[in-house]
């Protein structure tokens, strides 16, 4: 499987993102603030890959620290958590895996441990919610497989592959899991203006795994599902509101919207951890926006001219109406969301209870 993330001793090292399809090179992020910069620019992206990643920068950068009582440990924590957060603000696991740090700490300092024994902790922590992440991408992949046609031609948007999560992939995880389960497979991947998730990204791990991939412009999509060439759509997912609207890369409502005129199945892929009961429908859900430059330019090369206002949301959202199922670790939420995604929470709370 892809190294997407992974912890050394004294660092972080993440396959760059920005380089691939053309490099295939890894970045060596040896304190928090390394790793906050390179979750902002978007060495690491994808929304469970950049919560494992704050909660690895976290945690490194604790196991840096040279204090020696915990007030001062707890004050070095807090900036490290603040670093983190002021990364990205849409996908909410960057968040919850900051919550997951928090409350490590404050079991440490509840349970009186040394500050050798907190770094430890925290460790163990940042190496769960990675571990964690990729068991919830299998366990989506099983479950989604189970809805993929047997002879499917799937249109997928961005990339939420094993690139996006510690591995396997949300939506990607979906596909992998329908061709481990046998059924024939083939993919079209929208490119993904403006940074090309999908043609870079999407296409270079489906190649790599060998499934047949097709990459088309995104404006392509609609002519495409005309003419049949589309039986099921799977996207991941940044931060799913308790009423199921779902914040994703921009276009997915595009596609969304295409996907239901032509009477094709839309389905999201995410673990709980993209979930935000907190956030009641998609208005509330903060969008992204970045430089002008992501669109004005490609590959260092002017296309619009100065002077030309530029819009770029990261993000967009799409309707719970336009989604025929959630896939999560815990199975496939169906409308009604509000009730679907609220059960899903509580079955995770009794399989924690029983499993530990
Ligand atoms: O801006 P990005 O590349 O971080 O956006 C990524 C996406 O929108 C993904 O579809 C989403 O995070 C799900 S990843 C499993």
């Amino acid at each position: 499987m892809l190294p997407t993330i992974a912890r050394e001793a004294d660092a972080i090292v993440m396959i760059d993102q920005r380089k691939l399809p053309a490099e295939e090179v890894y970045v060596r992020c040896c304190t928090a603030a390394e790793v906050a910069r390179a979750i902002k620019t978007m060495v690491i992206r994808g929304a469970p890959a950049i919560g494992v990643a704050a909660a690895m920068g976290i945690a490194l950068g604790m196991r840096n620290s040279k204090a020696t009582g915990t007030q001062k440990f707890a004050a070095e924590f807090a900036k490290a958590c603040d670093l983190m957060a002021g990364t990205r603000p849409t996908a909410v696991n960057l968040f919850w895996a900051i919550d997951r740090m928090k409350r490590a700490l404050a079991a440490a300092v509840q349970a009186g441990e040394s500050v050798e024994q907190v770094k430890d902790r925290l460790d163990r922590e940042a190496q769960a919610i990675h571990d964690e992440d990729v068991a919830s991408c299998r366990a989506m992949g099983a479950f989604g497989a189970e809805v993929v046609p047997v002879d499917a031609r799937i249109l997928t948007h961005c990339n939420a592959g094993a690139l996006a999560t510690a591995g396997y992939g949300t939506a990607l995880g979906v596909i992998r899991g329908a061709v481990e389960q046998g059924k024939r497979v083939v993919v079209f991947a929208d490119e993904t203006r403006p940074l090309l998730q999908g043609a870079r990204l999407t296409a270079w791990e489906l190649v790599k795994d060998g499934i047949q991939t097709t990459v088309i412009t995104d404006n392509m999509a609609g002519a495409l599902m005309r003419q049949g060439g589309v039986n099921f759509v799977v996207v991941g997912a940044d931060r799913i509101a308790r009423n199921g609207d779902t914040a994703n890369k921009i276009g997915t409502y595009g596609v969304a919207v295409l996907a239901r005129e032509h009477k094709i199945p839309f389905y999201v892929a995410a673990p709980l951890s993209t979930i935000d009961l907190n956030t009641p429908d998609g208005s509330r859900i903060p969008i992204e926006e970045r430089s002008a430059k992501e669109v004005t330019h490609v590959g260092g090369a002017q296309l619009a001219p100065p002077g030309a206002l530029v819009w770029n949301p990261a993000f967009d959202i799409t309707p719970h109406h336009l989604i025929t199922g959630i896939i999560t670790e815990r199975g496939i939420c169906r409308p009604p969301y509000i009730e679907s995604l609220a059960r899903a929470f509580e079955d995770e709370k009794r399989y924690h209870g029983v499993h530990g």
